[in-house]
């Protein structure tokens, strides 16, 4: 608890584009819950390292991720809003919590088993102990809540049993972090492969839309979306291209899946993607337009990423500073002459 609020603890990653489905199904969300919880939300640019990256590009990338942020509604007055490696407590108890965390369930981690398949010629050490990076990030701010989509999920399970293993030993030091399952957004699903999830990292640009898309793009990648043959709007599991589309109308439009179906009734699949692809640029310019405004207010954002980052320490270190101290590792002379 920070004051009388619960705490919540998120990040993305500043690696590919963002898409739709990022921000229908999770930065939108965020936006909706940071009145009722002091919220932390990080721009995680060390986990971005376990792979190879240009470092211009994801200096770039990682402004860009963090005004997308503000612009996605996210006040960074209220919510603290910052870059993972601006606060170097998240690296100390990363060290710390690696000696709490055994091989062989790092091993486990099936994000891992992806990556190390896809980046052969690099599984570093990184690669392996992300998950505790990303413990020490919930841990640090002693989060009770935490929206993580599903292919995380197993990286939170990690994340409790450090946390309850640390406990265990040394007290009642970490909050034990709950998975975030409220009014999720909906999963958006490959516009190409309605089967896979609509990835920032799918090689075909066509199977995703992209945040940053122009409306003409946007038009045009929900005009080729996969659908099938049946020529009905029907929101059922048989026809999973149609369902994602009704599902991104339904969250671009507020209007429920049922209703989509009643609206369409009787049309061809032509014109439901039309609306589809309407809808969401509308959705989508504002944001645009936003992010825009922003990237010219410079001084403004500076400003924002300092304050934050302090922000972000202060409540950081206080947790480090415990654990340390619960470890064993002697008192700073400064801090002891304070008493
Ligand atoms: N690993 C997460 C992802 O790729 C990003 C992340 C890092 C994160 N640290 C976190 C998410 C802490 C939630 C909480 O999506």
């Amino acid at each position: 608890m920070i004051g009388d609020k619960k705490v919540l603890f998120s990040g993305m990653q500043a690696t590919g584009s963002l898409t739709l489905g990022n921000y229908l199904g999770a930065l939108k969300n965020w936006v909706s819950l940071s009145d009722e919880y002091e919220c932390f939300y990080s721009v995680v640019d060390m986990h971005s390292i376990t792979v190879r990256q240009d470092p211009a590009e994801l200096r770039k990338r990682a402004r860009a991720l963090l005004i997308l942020y503000i612009a996605a509604g996210l006040d960074p007055e209220k919510n603290t809003i910052y870059y993972q490696s601006h606060v170097s407590a998240h690296a100390e108890l990363a060290w710390i919590l690696n000696c709490f965390t055994y091989m062989g369930e790092l091993s486990r981690m099936t994000q891992f088993k992806d990556k190390s398949a896809k980046h052969g010629d690099n599984i570093n050490a990184g690669l392996f102990t992300y998950p505790v990076l990303m413990a020490a990030d919930i841990l640090l701010y002693q989060a009770d809540v935490v929206p993580v989509g599903i292919d995380q999920m197993q990286h939170l399970e990690l994340t409790r049993d450090i946390a309850m293993r640390f406990n265990a030993i040394y007290g009642d030091v970490f909050t034990i972090p709950e998975a975030y399952v409220g009014k999720q957004g909906a999963k958006i699903m490959s516009l190409q492969d309605p089967s896979k999830k609509m990835s920032k990292s799918d090689e075909n640009p066509n199977a995703s839309v992209y945040l940053m898309d122009d409306p003409d793009t946007v038009r045009r990648k929900l005009k080729r979306a996969v659908t099938d043959s049946e020529g009905a709007v029907r929101y059922r599991d048989e026809q999973p291209g149609v369902k994602n589309l009704i599902d991104i109308y339904s969250v671009c439009t507020g209007k429920l899946p049922e209703e989509v179906e009643r609206e369409f009734e009787g049309r061809g699949y032509g014109e439901f993607k039309e609306a589809v692809g309407e809808a969401v640029v509308s959705v989508l310019s504002p944001l645009q337009k936003r992010v825009k405004e922003l990237e010219k207010e410079k001084e403004y954002i500076d400003t924002v990423i300092r304050n934050n980052a302090e922000k972000a320490e202060m409540t950081a270190r206080r947790t480090l500073r415990k654990v340390q101290k619960k470890v064993g590792f002697p008192e700073r002379v400064r801090e002891r002459e304070q008493k």
